[in-house]
């Protein structure tokens, strides 16, 4: 008797992979945002292969996350088949971990190069504008959010009341940037483009504003992939050393406070450190990557790291404090492992 309606919505489905024009999925509801909502637990992940096992999602869940953030390669798109790239959403939603997930905690989120739809792929790619209108459909952003009005998949959400607010801040690092330079060191896949641009000049006024204008105790920026990590030879903010430099001083200018970093993208874990002088506290660059694959062969040196270099499948944790402004950055994974734990209390402005 069941076979019947679901041989209809496969047909249905079917027949709408079939029109090459983006259709509407056939989504899990999700919990809706809710910005009065005072944040203390906030997990986070990325690179997440639609039709491998997925492991981490009732150990998620089982942290109650207030909020869910995806930091790219939410899926392994890698089409300019929009289509397709449809069908691999679709496949997600019918994890039914990920189902967990939506009926128990809001989700935002930002893409990275494959869910962009092309493998280390930047500004050139042609099917870029489709492309993050299926992702904004997948994150269920709603249609009054301002995204929807301008190019680019960066935005931005503030939770809380007054004195318990925090500000998360996702940047776009794919629709406007520049062409990656080859490396010319062996076994490094890129070096330097020394006047590449990483985000484009609109949405650098746009992380001006929501920098300088932040009323919150705490600032997470998102970025898909590594800022602080500035030695491996795959995609990093050290591949453009003139955005690289511009995020830093546009952070430390801003005065907003508690920012930290969280990025994915390299199939391994790790905590980074940087202490930049205009800054009263240091920044954390928080990596969880790997929530269906691992680069198990990953061995490379990161003088900013602080913690192990984790190669099994994880996610990130942030525990928020609000009696004494204590953050707790975690990155965990399978049978409630914890790989990596900094605490940091910090300064807080009263003014
Ligand atoms: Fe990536």
């Amino acid at each position: 008797m069941q076979q019947l309606p679901l041989l209809f919505i496969t047909g249905l489905l079917l027949f709408s992979c079939k029109t090459n024009q983006p259709q509407s999925f056939s989504q899990v509801p999700a919990v809706p945002i809710d910005t009065t909502q005072v944040l203390t637990t906030i997990a986070f992940g990325s690179c997440n292969k639609a039709d491998e096992p997925q492991p981490l999602w009732p150990e998620i869940v089982e942290q109650q996350p207030d909020l869910w953030v995806w930091l790219g390669d939410n899926i392994y798109g890698d089409t300019p088949d929009m289509a397709l790239m449809q069908q691999k959403y679709q496949q997600q939603f019918q994890q039914k971990g990920y189902q967990q997930l939506l009926a128990s905690t809001s989700v935002i989120g930002i893409w990275d190069d494959h869910d962009y739809g092309i493998n280390d792929g930047g500004k050139h790619f042609a099917q870029k504008a489709p492309s993050r209108d299926l992702m904004l459909e997948f994150l269920q952003v709603a249609p009054s959010r301002p995204v929807w009005n301008r190019e680019g998949g960066y935005q931005s959400y503030t939770y809380g009341p007054e004195g318990q607010r925090v500000k998360i801040i996702l940047l776009d690092t794919r629709y406007f940037r520049d062409t990656l330079m080859e490396s010319s060191v062996e076994g490094k896949r890129y070096g330097a483009n020394p006047e590449g641009d990483m985000l484009g000049e609109a949405q650098w006024a746009w992380l001006t504003e929501e920098l300088n204008s932040s009323d919150a105790q705490f600032n997470i920026i998102g970025s898909s992939i590594q800022v602080i990590h500035d030695e491996h030879g795959f995609e990093k903010w050290a591949n453009f050393p003139k955005s690289h430099q511009r995020l830093y001083d546009l952070i430390a200018a801003s005065e907003a406070q508690g920012v930290v970093l969280l990025s994915g993208d390299r199939h391994i874990g790790e905590i980074s450190r940087l202490k930049l002088p205009e800054m009263p506290y240091p920044m954390y660059d928080i990596t969880s990557s790997g929530l269906t694959h691992v680069y198990e062969e990953a061995n490379e040196e990161n003088r900013h790291r602080i913690s192990d270099l984790i190669v099994s499948l994880n996610y990130g944790l942030i525990q928020i404090n609000w009696q004494n402004h204590e953050v707790t950055y975690q990155i965990k994974g399978e049978n409630g492992a914890t790989y990596a734990s900094e605490t940091i209390t910090y300064p807080m402005n009263d003014d």
